[in-house]
């Protein structure tokens, strides 16, 4: 069986984006505190649901670079204590506007081993626009201190954005691959509800339509494969095989704990989620009350589906042949009416099913067709 990894939560930010409907507030060192004490005893129960080793840890959230110091390296004692664990990676999102040589300096202390840094736009106006609190020179800087301590960087970029040209992603890729950045996760805007800019465009805000975003992401894929950067999921792109050992882990349905407010995890069949209110998980923790909002045992088919799902959104598709082993089945049998409907837009070679990169954007419709 392949090692876990662990996911932690951490729903603090310094202000929130106008697009983000992330599970964060702006609260107060006090309250942080309480959250990261309620998180380590979480934490230390964790071996009454998994027993076997762990090789990637992942604080994300909100903005783990914007907690107080010492709490980084809290989290990652409090997990090494629990588990057998060897990280091959291990990753803490960042906001340029919380990332300095003093905190790279102590997060290389902690033993973090790659830093995820939210850039979305090398365009000033479009990060103003959607309420980010740093501007592109803060960014760049971030990015150079990054990768100067020695870290494996990761910068993501947002599509889609109001007033955003071909000229901002050339920029951005340009400078990321000048500077030794190797990954980057290009995410298309999605419109959450209940964030401001829902209302924003409840009142007339008008954003690129999908046809004019679907061109914006041709765009970054072509831009991004010319500077050697290889895309492996739909939102994902790596140079020299710097793929996120973790975030492979969802995609190819291995285990991951998850801990924290709003996380969700899964050991074998078993999911579990936490609950996502803030107070209510520190005082479930507070008062020893477990914090699962739910818990589920996926049946086969939920498996299947899930597994078809993540595999075909993998450049390097859906791994038949580990498919019909893992489950016992025959594929075409199972799935000959889906793959008839889907022909024109993926590949077969009998081993493993691949849609086509064209039709990368539209890789939710091909899945329906399979479940
Ligand atoms: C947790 S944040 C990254 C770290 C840090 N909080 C920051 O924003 O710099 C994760 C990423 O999700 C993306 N994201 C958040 N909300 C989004 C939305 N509504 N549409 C598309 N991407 C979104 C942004 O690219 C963001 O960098
Ligand atoms: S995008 Fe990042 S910094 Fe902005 S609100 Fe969401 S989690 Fe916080």
């Amino acid at each position: 069986m392949s090692a876990a990894g662990v996911y932690v939560h951490i729903p603090f930010c310094r202000s929130k984006c106008r697009y983000c409907d992330f599970i964060s507030v702006c609260g107060n060192e006090d309250l942080q505190r309480r959250y990261i004490d309620a998180l380590i005893k979480e934490i230390n129960t964790g071996r009454k649901i998994f027993d076997g080793d762990v090789d990637t840890l992942y604080i994300g959230g909100g903005t783990p670079s914007c907690l107080f110091g010492g709490a980084v390296r809290m989290i990652a004692d409090a997990v090494r204590d629990t588990f057998s664990c060897s990280f091959r990676e291990f990753t803490v999102e960042c906001n340029p506007d919380t990332f300095d040589k003093e905190k790279a300096l102590e997060l290389k202390a902690a033993g973090v081993s790659r830093i995820s840094l939210g850039v979305q736009s090398f365009d000033d106006g479009v990060l103003k626009e959607i309420g980010r609190r740093h501007d592109s020179r803060t960014a760049k800087a971030a990015v150079k201190i990054a990768v100067d301590s020695g870290f494996d960087v990761s910068a993501d970029l947002m599509l889609g954005l109001k007033g955003q040209t071909e000229r901002d992603i050339d920029d951005f890729v340009s400078f990321m691959s000048d500077n030794g950045v190797e990954h980057i996760s290009a995410y298309m805007l999605k419109v959450e509800e209940g964030t401001p800019l829902a209302a924003d465009v409840k009142n007339g805000l008008i954003l690129p339509s999908d046809d004019d975003v679907a061109k914006l992401y041709d765009h970054a894929c072509k831009t991004l494969r010319k500077a050697r950067f290889e895309r492996y999921e739909t939102s994902n792109f790596c140079k020299n095989g710097k793929r996120c050992i973790h975030n492979m882990k969802y995609w190819t349905m291995c285990d991951y704990l998850a801990f924290g407010v709003a996380a969700h995890g899964k050991t074998g069949k078993r999911r579990y989620f936490n609950v996502s209110d803030i107070g209510e998980y520190i005082t479930s923790i507070e008062n020893n009350t477990h914090v699962y909002k739910t818990e589920e045992d996926m049946t086969t088919d939920d498996e299947i589906s899930e597994y078809i799902m993540l595999g075909l959104r993998l450049d390097d598709g859906l791994d038949v042949a580990e498919l019909e082993t893992h489950f016992g089945i025959k594929f075409k049998d199972k799935f000959g009416q889906g793959l008839k409907k889907a022909a024109p837009y993926v590949g077969y070679d009998g081993k493993s099913l691949k849609i086509k990169p064209e039709y990368a954007l539209v890789a939710n419709s091909v899945i329906n067709m399979f479940i």
